[in-house]
């Protein structure tokens, strides 16, 4: 009965898709149901009467071929296979018959991939308006992840920051400069929660968690597609990848992950929703199989949750030759099973599997694939279109801007001085190392960061040009200068390296000179895409070389730069000066230097747990509690009688060396007690979809040291008596502040239903009548606290 009610409520498309589904069961309708609630679009950019009213009348007008055209990608290379632009020159035959501008002038061809440039991008935009038949405009899309000419911090920096205003202004920025070269999509934001330093795509998120994901997932949304998409400024985004690709087993690169459902609402799927809510106008498929399901095929997710459940109206876009990959995952023996599984499970674009213009037209007819699915998904790709002002703005905007932007710098130099996290800084002699004093005249600066510009920038920053980029050697000559001071640069070793012959020269450096900085750490290349890790210590012999500077007993700062947690745990037994800078961007140099020198407090805080030892990973704050805590026990110790049967290592602590949140400054801020609003919620209020600022959570902070700064006040909670286990705490809440010395502000936390509910075993979000503790402090370590319950 229920069945037959959705079906009649049901547009007839999505119905089709429903019934069409790999793998839909009657288990799904209760959902389906629900969600025609959601049904009519409700994203405020994508849908308007007027956009559907255009969408109806091309449609109208479409051959299948050009229907089928508009779901399909290329790049400028045409196909071939995973092959890239090189492998292609060397054989152009491995094109498979598939040459973009014919197919964008032949309206065969709807989108394109990392074709970048203003004559690049207008010339096959030429094709397609000028020469097909009905003119519809193609959609660029690229890989803009930390900007297009000017670089800021890669995302896993950004999220450091704590500061989702900067990260809407940094990616607005990035927009307005790439849609100057006819760039109106970007393949950003990956908001993927990772909790698996080994998993090299960490760096391309905001960490390990949902909360400050989903802060940040919002702000990019905004910052990319403002508040009205078709501004010629605008881009629409692309979520990716959907979903829970960063929790690949054992954080190897495209592995599957296995979750419970609880977890995946939860922990996971967070980001992806509030990026949906904010009016995210494309998704991009995961390359993961979740659950034995690939994310490119798995209607669980592609339409109970993100069409039914949270009413997407945009198009999902699969990723890069994933639907052919579904053979590779072996849930389809033939091209034709991939692209009816792919398809029929809601993705609408295949970005260069080669599958969708030669598989869909013999499946339609052959009626597997309805040609009312396919409807569907034009729709919402021509909505998109219509949406972006594509039609009336084709190409690329003014006039193209090829390096750097003067007037970006001061925003991205701020950006990567937010992002910077002080870990350690003891005092050398009465003072501490960092800021450098006066004193510190002769600096010795050492590594293979130290002098690198490419390596400024991080993975995914094709666009820049070197000499925009201002080294750690350039910023930190012209301070010294300044300072009647000198800087000797010894590069020491590669970054694999394994000969120490660059040692002996580091050494003397730092000898003669009053202080050593340290440039360590990882290449660009060592995270990102395919670049998981199963050693997380300083790559190569770059330990070794701290070790020899440090045995000079010169004082050291030690600058680490990474696109993921690192395992640090020499470095911070041995080290006087430990700061993370991730990989800063184009002002990296610039941004050090201000730091360095004082001008500007450290104010970032980890976005990811950093361990003592790899075999840690998967490491997170918000664990779950076990039947045997380790309460009161000295972890630093190996386990001896009574000390053994308890949830521990034999061999390190349990708890990260550097945690969630923590991160230090030039001053110090002390914290009151925290108190809130009042004692007790009634469930009846509490339990209420949407409701808000059911309790308030207050604590005072004052800067007691005597330098202004900025601290990020975090607010956690933990509930006890749950249905199912909860994390012992979780962030709900953070603010910068910034105070001078002396100065104390009041920083209030609401909570409301978002802030207090969990996914009960119906996988539903709810409150229970259970016992809450709210922490306020400066990291997941926060120990003021004070309590509530919710009363049944
Ligand atoms: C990556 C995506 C990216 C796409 C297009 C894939 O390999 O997983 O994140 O957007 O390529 O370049």
């Amino acid at each position: 009965m229920l069945f037959l009610k959705v079906c009649a409520s049901s547009s007839a498309a999505s119905t089709a898709r429903k019934m069409a589904g790999v793998g839909i069961t009657f288990v799904f309708l209760a959902a389906s149901a629900v969600a025609q609630k959601a049904a009519a679009p409700s994203n405020k950019q994508l849908a308007s009467a007027a956009i559907e009213r255009k969408v109806d009348s091309l449609l109208k007008q479409m051959t299948l071929e050009e229907k089928i055209g508009q779901l399909v990608q290329y790049n400028d290379s045409g196909y071939a296979g995973a092959a890239d632009a090189a492998q292609l020159a060397a054989n152009p035959e491995a094109r498979n018959g598939v040459n973009s501008m014919e197919l964008a002038a032949s309206g065969k061809l709807g989108s394109m991939l990392n074709t970048v440039g203003a004559e690049k991008t207008n010339a096959f935009q030429h094709a397609a308006v000028d020469k097909s038949r009905l003119h519809i405009p193609l959609l660029f899309g690229a890989d803009i992840i930390h900007g297009y000419r000017t670089i800021y911090p890669q995302p896993l920096g950004l999220g450091a920051t704590f500061d989702p205003e900067l990260v809407k202004d940094v990616a607005h920025m990035s927009a307005v400069e790439a849609t100057t070269a006819g760039v109106r999509w970007f393949y950003s934001p990956m908001v993927d929660i990772s909790r698996d330093a080994r998993w090299g795509r960490t760096t391309e998120g905001a960490g390990e968690d949902a909360y400050l994901g989903a802060a940040m997932a919002r702000a990019y949304i905004q910052g990319y597609q403002g508040d009205d998409l078709s501004n010629p400024e605008s881009v629409a985004a692309s979520v990716k990848h959907f979903a829970a690709y960063g929790a690949a087993e054992a954080g190897r690169e495209y592995n599957t992950t296995d979750m419970s459902e609880i977890r995946l609402r939860q922990d996971y799927l967070p980001p992806y929703k509030a990026a949906v809510e904010a009016g995210a106008a494309t998704i991009m498929s995961a390359f993961n199989a979740l659950n034995g399901v690939p994310a490119t095929a798995n209607p669980f997710l592609l339409q109970k949750v993100l069409r039914d459940e949270w009413g997407f109206d945009g198009f999902v876009v699969s990723d890069y030759t994933a639907i052919m990959e579904l053979t590779h995952h072996g849930i389809a023996l033939d091209p034709a099973t991939a692209t009816r599984k792919a398809f029929l499970a809601g993705v609408d674009v295949d970005m260069m599997s080669h599958y969708y213009d030669t598989e869909l037209p013999g499946l339609i007819r052959s009626g597997q694939v309805p040609m009312s699915v396919v409807d569907e998904s034009v729709r919402r790709v021509l909505r998109v279109k219509f949406a972006l002002g594509l039609f009336e703005h084709p190409y690329a905007r003014g006039t193209e801007i090829t390096a750097a932007v003067s007037e970006h710098r001061p925003l991205v130099r701020k950006a990567a001085e937010e992002s910077f996290v002080l870990l350690k800084n003891d005092a050398v002699q009465g003072n501490p190392v960092l800021p450098l004093s006066s004193g510190a005249k002769k600096i010795a600066l050492i590594g293979p960061l130290g002098d690198n510009p490419g390596e400024m920038l991080g993975s995914w920053s094709g666009g820049p040009q070197l000499s925009d980029v201002v080294t750690i050697k350039a910023a930190l000559e012209s301070r010294a200068k300044k300072n009647d001071g000198s800087v000797v640069f010894e590069k020491g070793t590669e970054f694999t390296g394994t000969s120490d012959s660059g040692f002996a020269g580091a050494v003397q450096a730092a000898k003669q000179a009053d202080v050593a900085v340290l440039a360590l750490g990882e290449s660009g290349v060592m995270s990102g895409e395919a670049g998981s890790r199963a050693h997380l210590d300083l790559p190569g012999n770059q330990e070794q070389l701290l070790e020899a500077v440090a045995a000079t007993g010169k004082p050291i700062v030690l600058l680490v730069f990474s696109g993921r947690p690192l395992v640090l745990t020499w470095a911070a037994q041995h080290v006087a000066a430990i700061m993370e800078v991730w990989f800063p961007g184009t002002e990296a140099g610039s941004a050090i230097a201000d730091v360095l020198y004082g001008d500007v407090s450290p104010s970032g805080k980890l976005p990811m747990s950093f361990p003592w030892a790899v075999g840690q990973e998967p490491l997170y704050y918000n664990q779950f509690p076990t039947g045997r805590p380790a309460t009161g026990i000295d972890l630093m110790q190996p386990p001896g009688g009574d000390s053994r049967f308890f949830s521990r290592y034999i061999d390190v602590p349990n708890r990260a060396l550097f945690p969630f949140g923590f991160g230090l400054t030039y001053t110090q801020f002390s914290y009151g007690k925290v108190s809130l609003s009042r004692t007790a919620v009634p469930l009846r209020e509490a339990n209420v979809q949407g409701a808000r600022n059911l309790m308030t959570a207050t604590a005072t902070v004052t800067n007691a040291g005597s330098r202004a700064a900025t601290e990020v006040v975090q607010c956690y909670v933990g509930n006890l008596g749950a249905s199912v286990e909860q994390p012992i705490r979780s962030l709900q809440g953070f603010a910068r502040v910034t105070l001078k010395p002396g100065e104390s502000r009041q920083v209030s936390f609401p909570l409301g239903f978002d802030e207090l509910s969990f996914y009960n075993s119906e996988n539903r979000a709810v409150v229970e009548p259970t016992q809450y503790t709210v922490w306020v402090g400066d990291s997941s370590l926060a120990t003021d606290s004070a309590e509530f319950k919710v009363n049944p």
